[in-house]
């Protein structure tokens, strides 16, 4: 049974902990200890350097990969150690990946229609004219002419590949939508068209967004959150608005002052050390400006430094890029519920 009510998150996450085994007997942490939530309606935009864990940390939040240690819920479920039949119904109808590279994920030698049509077969949903309606119908909604069922993916542009990337999401009725990189591979007017969609899908659906992406301008225009990533680790949680406008962790700082004019912008020194070899203390210390003798021994907890907002730094706000976000666009719409006080978004006590 779930013990969901109407304003709990959709997905929460808790010390959620991967490791990956390297020849030679050696273990990669990808990530480390890593807990968020993704509110009902919510967009968490997910960001860092290559590398730095995020599509480990999505395909172990649909279970695609299981978690080393850690505790993933979704929609009030435990849903951390579920298998075979029970992982399917439970997780594959409600959450759902799209990925960078719609040409890669989808099957060149079956036809559109057979695409979309596949999660409802194997999940024994309908028949094969319901099916076909439920296809026509979906392909509408993410603005496709249905005609091209017919078509193999070679035979659309990397748009339309794209929106029957997200039509195959959705065709089973998912609430928590996990978007890797959906646009990196897209033309720039194509990729405002697919955001657009994207958000109106949204609206319409009341979906659930974790939305990886390399992008801050993007992540700036979509989330409601975000939330930042460096070596497995999450150094800042908060509203998007907030950590563009006052970055408290140095490398947010530094990830944001990408956006200002050159004068303002801070690079961090060095290369991201590897994950096989992780510095003591604080994760970023080797590359941080302000790092000091604490940095190298206590690793600093995701504490809250203000209401909803937490970072991971002993000097957290020390650093601070000048000048003005310059880039700054439209601030993205409400989510439909306010996320629930969590262990992330809640103030002590409160
Ligand atoms: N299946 C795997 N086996 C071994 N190592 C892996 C595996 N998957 C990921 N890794 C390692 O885990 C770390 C995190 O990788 P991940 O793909 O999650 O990063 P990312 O933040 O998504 O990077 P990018 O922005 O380049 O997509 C990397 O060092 C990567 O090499
Ligand atoms: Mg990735």
């Amino acid at each position: 049974m779930s013990d969901e009510t109407p304003t709990a998150p959709v997905a929460r996450v808790t010390d959620l902990v991967k490791d990956f085994r390297m020849s030679g007997g050696r273990t990669l942490r990808a990530v480390d200890g890593v807990s968020f939530d993704v509110g009902r309606g919510e967009t968490l935009g997910l960001v860092g350097e290559s590398g730095s864990g995020k599509t480990t940390v999505a395909r172990t939040l649909i279970r695609l990969q299981r978690p080393t240690s850690g505790r993933v819920e979704f929609e009030g479920d435990d849903i951390t150690a579920l298998r075979g039949a029970a992982l399917r119904r439970r997780v594959r109808r409600r959450m759902a990946m799209v990925f960078q590279s719609s040409s890669t994920s989808l099957n060149p030698y079956q036809r559109v229609g057979d695409v979309l049509a596949e999660p409802l077969r194997v999940h024994r949903e309908g028949d094969p004219a319901t099916r076909r309606e439920a296809v026509a119908a979906m392909m509408e909604r993410v603005g496709l002419d249905p005609a091209f069922a017919g078509r193999y993916p070679q035979e659309l542009s990397g748009g339309q590949r794209q929106r029957v990337g997200i039509a195959r999401a959705l065709m089973l009725d998912p609430s928590l939508i996990v978007a890797d990189e959906p646009t990196a591979s897209l033309d720039v007017s194509v990729q405002a068209q697919v955001v657009n969609l994207l958000q109106d899908l949204q609206r319409e659906m009341g979906l659930s967004y974790l939305f990886i992406t390399h992008d801050l301008g993007l992540v700036r225009h979509l989330s409601h959150r975000v939330a930042v990533m460096y070596l497995g680790r999450l150094v800042e949680v908060g509203e998007t608005a907030r950590v563009f406008a006052e970055p408290a962790h140095p490398y947010a700082a530094m990830l944001v002052s990408m956006r200002r004019e050159a004068e303002h912008r801070i690079l961090p020194a060095g290369d991201i050390p590897s994950p096989v070899d992780r510095p003591s203390g604080c994760v970023f210390r080797s590359r941080c400006p302000i790092a000091r003798a604490r940095c190298a021994t206590d690793v600093p907890p995701l504490a809250e430094i203000a209401p909803g907002r937490h970072a991971a730094c002993h000097f957290p706000g020390e650093l601070r890029p000048g000048g003005a976000d310059v880039h700054a666009l439209a601030p993205a719409a409400p989510p439909l519920v306010a996320p629930l006080p969590s262990p992330l978004t809640s103030q002590k006590g409160g």
